[in-house]
């Protein structure tokens, strides 16, 4: 077997690991509101990749955690996360109609359910990180830290704030600073979250928790740039979402600005000053290292 097949394994299998706890957290169905329930089961169980909660629970495995209140805060982060697409799709901003290889879920239940879905995902993200202290109550000061990443890197400090930039400079031509923004908020934001908070709940002193978060800021920027390459040269069976969406609606992308060759060679370097960092951490995860190296090449 090859290094690439093994490794393949690997991550087929922690993706099921971490489809059980989504599982564990998602409420039960039940009420005159069910449908709601139904609409969140609907857009967090299809098919996405679950890079946030692998890369939060292996940097948590780097720092050599023993909590389980890191369950809690992966299904919180995934949550949110998968909030930020539902509302993303929706018409009055991309309006795509296609998500994780399913129909957008503002198609299946209608916009008002679509947006009471995603404002459902969010505030559930919260109710299921607070428990947290009822997993581990004996770290409540950690888990009050990673919290505090939690709210701010969602929010209009992280991914919000790039979002409405992302919409406010929609139709017209934008600088590469402007842009660099709008990839560090609407996406390293939550890739931060995520590195930080398995860092955090790790055990991480406050110096690698900042080392933590320049790795995962690269990390962001560069996953960003390749979804965009993504977005022009793959399919929508093999990304499981439309292509050309960019196009469709006049965003200033990495690869409007520097054509698709320039733009791999920059998800390229920026991988490798993540890669360079994360030997700058004391502590070992290889499986972690091969990850960073494998979204370079991703093709979804
Ligand atoms: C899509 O994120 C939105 C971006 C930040 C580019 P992912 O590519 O991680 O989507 P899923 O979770 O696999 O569906
Ligand atoms: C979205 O960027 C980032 C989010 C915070 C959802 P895109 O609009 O490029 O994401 P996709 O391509 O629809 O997944
Ligand atoms: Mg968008
Ligand atoms: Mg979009
Ligand atoms: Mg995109």
């Amino acid at each position: 077997m090859s290094l690439n097949d093994d490794f393949q394994m690997q991550m087929k299998k922690k993706v099921e690991e971490i489809e059980a706890v989504l599982q564990e957290y998602l409420p039960r169905q039940k009420g005159y509101q069910s449908v709601i329930m139904e609409a969140m089961g609907y857009s967090l169980l299809a098919g996405g990749k679950r890079l946030r909660p692998m890369l939060m629970w292996e940097t948590y495995r780097l720092f050599g955690g023993t909590s389980k209140a890191i369950r809690p805060f992966m299904a919180a982060l995934e949550m949110i996360h998968t909030y930020s697409l539902v509302h993303d799709d929706l018409p009055a901003m991309d309006n795509d109609e296609y998500r994780r290889g399913r129909k957008t879920t503002h198609v299946v239940y209608g916009e008002d359910m679509g947006i009471l879905a995603g404002d459902a995902l969010l505030n559930y993200a919260f109710e299921t990180a607070f428990q947290a202290f009822v997993t581990d109550p004996e770290e409540s000061l950690m888990i009050g830290r990673a919290l505090r990443v939690l709210g701010k890197k969602a929010g209009i400090y992280g991914m919000i704030g790039g979002q409405v930039i992302d919409v406010k400079e929609t139709g017209h031509a934008v600088s590469k600073e402007i842009l660099d923004t709008i990839y560090e908020l609407k996406t390293a934001a939550l890739i931060e979250a995520a590195m930080m908070i398995g860092a955090i709940i790790g055990g991480a002193t406050e110096e690698e928790v900042r080392l933590t978060e320049q790795i995962a800021k690269y990390v962001g920027i560069a996953f960003q740039i390749q979804d965009d390459i993504l977005d022009v040269t793959s399919t929508k069976e093999v990304l499981g979402k439309p292509i050309h969406s960019d196009e469709k609606n006049e965003k200033t992308t990495y690869v409007t600005l520097m054509g698709v060759e320039e733009a791999a060679g920059k998800v390229k370097e920026l991988s490798d000053q993540a890669i360079d960092l994360l030997h700058q951490l004391t502590g070992e995860n290889e499986y972690l290292e091969q990850l960073l190296i494998q979204l370079i090449h991703r093709d979804r």
